[in-house]
């Protein structure tokens, strides 16, 4: 029987009420396929802060390293935003640290349209239908890391400052992976960036042109992530892979996922490497959105992006892709009956979405 050690970290808000959704749809699977879950739950952000002091325990990181997989849900609440401790950036979020720590540089967030959630997009019928977007952000670089940073009186005014910076190893690794998801999927990439006032997004450009000499077979196209936002509204049919920065990717995953027709809907994995199919590589999965304050506690949060997260884990980790799809595919067959939580328009609670998901996966 294969094994798998998963390190479950819930978080703060929403986040621990998700996790608990996409424990149970990994359960069933894993029960299905011959695959045992050993399952850790330990904390993370917030929760840490408030039991350790720090926002991600050193223990809980040595645990994370040795997992096969590692289950986010969402960190952070307005509470802990203005606490600063010692160290570099990553020291100050709990979840930058771990995805720092685990070198998870590559991180995929996917954003496909659904049919029966059509009402809950802006766009007009068919524009959106064929959308299916994977945005690949960087996850351990950019002006989230870069030093220095701080804040301090420069003649007498309040200053803060943020350096943005890449060196070419990080871009050429990320702008590999981007390559290799294009060669999985339609061979296109569009890479987003602001090279026409930023040296560091030149450095980007210059060596995204070069990796994509060792991928004659892939279409690479450069935008100014401006208007790669605009374009993206305008028209999401026409993108496949989007591979940006640390921030940009930010942005445009959170933007991809109005075609999805809610934040909630959208998962992501943080890998070091993009494999190839039926490869199995450790990640961290987690949904996109975040802590959700304005509704936590009240058991209606969308678990979707969380178990969708689950499904990428059986794919990337598990090296299961046929378990994705189905996970998938009962997903969709749950939002065709209706069953969904009140941001996709539905009146369900978590509990009863990730048990519709749990009834549909039956043999
Ligand atoms: P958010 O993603 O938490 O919420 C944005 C909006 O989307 C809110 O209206 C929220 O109710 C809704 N929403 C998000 N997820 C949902 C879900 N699963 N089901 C239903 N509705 C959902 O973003 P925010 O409000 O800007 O940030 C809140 C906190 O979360 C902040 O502390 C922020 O730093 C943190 N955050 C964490 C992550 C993460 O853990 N990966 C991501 C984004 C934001
Ligand atoms: C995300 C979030 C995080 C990020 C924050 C909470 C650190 O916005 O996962 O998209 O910026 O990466
Ligand atoms: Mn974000």
């Amino acid at each position: 029987m294969q094994k798998l050690d998963i390190l479950a970290l819930g978080g703060d808000g929403i986040g621990p009420e998700v996790l608990e959704a996409g424990l149970a749809v990994a359960e069933t699977v894993a029960g299905r396929n011959d695959l045992q879950l050993n399952v850790q739950h330990d904390l993370l952000h917030g929760a840490a802060w408030d039991q350790h002091g720090t926002f991600l325990h050193d223990e809980t990181l040595a645990r994370a390293k040795s997992a096969d997989a590692v289950l986010v849900g969402a960190v952070g609440g307005p509470q802990w935003d203005d606490i600063r401790v010692d160290g570099g950036p990553e020291m100050q979020d709990g979840l930058m640290r771990l995805r720092h720590a685990l070198d998870s540089f590559a991180g995929l967030r996917p954003a496909r349209f659904w049919a029966p959630l059509a009402e809950r997009t802006p766009f007009r019928p068919g524009v959106a239908e064929d959308a299916d977007i994977m945005v690949l952000r960087e996850m351990c670089g950019g002006v989230m890391f870069a030093q220095p940073r701080g804040q301090t009186l420069r003649d007498g005014v309040r200053y803060g400052y943020d350096t943005a910076a890449y060196d070419d190893r990080e871009v050429s690794r990320i702008m590999r992976a981007g390559f290799e998801l294009a060669r999985q999927r339609s061979g296109r990439i569009v890479s987003a960036d602001k090279a026409n006032v930023m040296e560091s997004y030149k450095l980007w450009r210059q060596v995204a042109d070069e990796v994509a000499g060792e991928f004659p077979d892939m279409a690479l196209t450069h935008m100014y992530a401006d208007n790669c936002a605009y374009q993206m509204a305008r028209d999401p049919a026409a993108f496949d892979v989007i591979v940006g920065c640390n921030l940009i990717g930010d942005f445009l995953s959170d933007l991809a996922a109005v075609v999805s027709g809610s934040l909630g809907m959208l998962p992501s994995a943080c890998l070091c490497d993009v494999p190839v199919v039926g490869a199995r590589i450790k990640g961290i999965y987690e949904p996109v959105h975040g802590s959700a304050p304005d509704i936590a506690g009240q058991g209606i949060a969308n678990p979707f992006g969380m178990i969708l997260s689950v499904a990428m884990m059986f794919r990337y980790t598990v090296g299961r892709p046929d378990l994705q799809s189905q996970i998938e595919q009962a997903v969709e067959r749950v939002l065709s009956a209706g069953i969904g939580t009140p941001d996709i328009g539905g009146t369900h609670a978590t509990q009863d979405v990730a048990d519709a998901v749990i009834r549909e996966l039956a043999p």
